[in-house]
This record gives C-alpha cells, structure tokens and sequence, in this order.
C-alpha cells in the first residue's frame, strides 16, 4: 500500500502529514507494509527541507522531518500511489485536473479520513505558531482514520 500527502509547498502541511503518519504506522506495527510520501503542487521549495516551524512544532511532539525534502507532484505518482491525500480544496481541484484517465488511486480530502467532510488542513505558512500545532493536531486524528481504513484493506481476504 502506497500512500501520497498532497499540499502547496510541500514544505509545511504535507511534510507533516508523512512524519506523523509514519510515526502512527510505525505504533499500529504497519511502518513495513506500507510506503508514505508527499509532495507540492508548486515547484518554489524543491530541493528545500520543511519549513523550520514546522519541524520546530514536529520536534516537539517526537517527530523528525529533517531528512525530507520537497518535491512537486508527479505524472507517475498517479501510477504508483493507493492514496493521494490533499490538505486543501486548491490542492484536491490540482490533483484532479492532473489525473490521467483510467487512475484507480483514491484521490481526496486527508481530514476525510478524521470524520471532517470536506474540511481542509488550513495553510499555516503565514500564520503564527499555533497554526503549525493545529495542522499536528488534524493530521494525527486522520492518521489513526487512515491506519483503521488501511488495517482492514490488508487483512480483507481476497476476492
Ligand atoms: P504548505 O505551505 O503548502 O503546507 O507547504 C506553504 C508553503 C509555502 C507557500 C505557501 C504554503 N508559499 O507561498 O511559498
């Protein structure tokens, strides 16, 4: 299972999402059965490592963002990905528009996955520090949503 966390930079959001969710796989005893990436919409951060806010915040709760850095999404992640997994509304519209035709990735909202129907993971990136502990906050309750979806998805027998 593979999955893909989608956001503007790949520099704040997404990076976060892939720490905390790994970290998650890793307590479910999942970390070996499942693949986790992210990226950006936008190419500005390419090359860059998260944003020092947002590893500030992630360091805190436990989480080592330090040897990841962005990179923009890609024409083969919609072959390779189960999952990919938008913060925002703009992030989810750009996913769709680059989908080939015939993808069988599941494409949405992350927060769908927290039981929050169409809410976004807001942007943090001009904000204060206390917006980099919410999108901590959002993304673990998704994480342990996803974790539960991915468990039975693996222990389904098939059909
Ligand atoms: P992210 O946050 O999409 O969560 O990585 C942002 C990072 C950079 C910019 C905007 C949002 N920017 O405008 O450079």
């Amino acid at each position: 299972m593979r999955v893909l966390f989608v956001c503007l930079g790949n520099i704040c959001r997404s990076p976060t999402a892939e720490g905390v969710f790994r970290r998650e796989l890793e307590v479910a005893g999942l970390a070996h059965r499942v693949e986790v990436d992210s990226c950006g919409i936008g190419a500005w951060h390419v090359g860059k490592s998260p944003d020092p806010r947002a590893a500030a915040a992630a360091r805190r709760r436990g989480i080592d963002l330090s040897e990841l850095r962005a990179r923009q999404l890609a024409a083969e992640d919609f072959q390779r990905f189960d999952y990919l997994l938008a913060m925002d509304h703009d992030n989810l519209a750009a996913v769709r528009q680059q989908c080939p035709d015939g993808c069988r990735a599941h494409i949405s909202l992350f927060l769908d996955f927290a039981g929050h129907a169409d809410r976004p993971v807001p942007d943090p990136y001009y904000g204060g520090e206390h917006g980099f502990e919410e999108v901590l906050d959002l993304v673990d309750a998704a994480s342990r949503g996803l974790i539960d979806e991915i468990r039975q998805r693996l222990e389904a027998p098939r059909s």
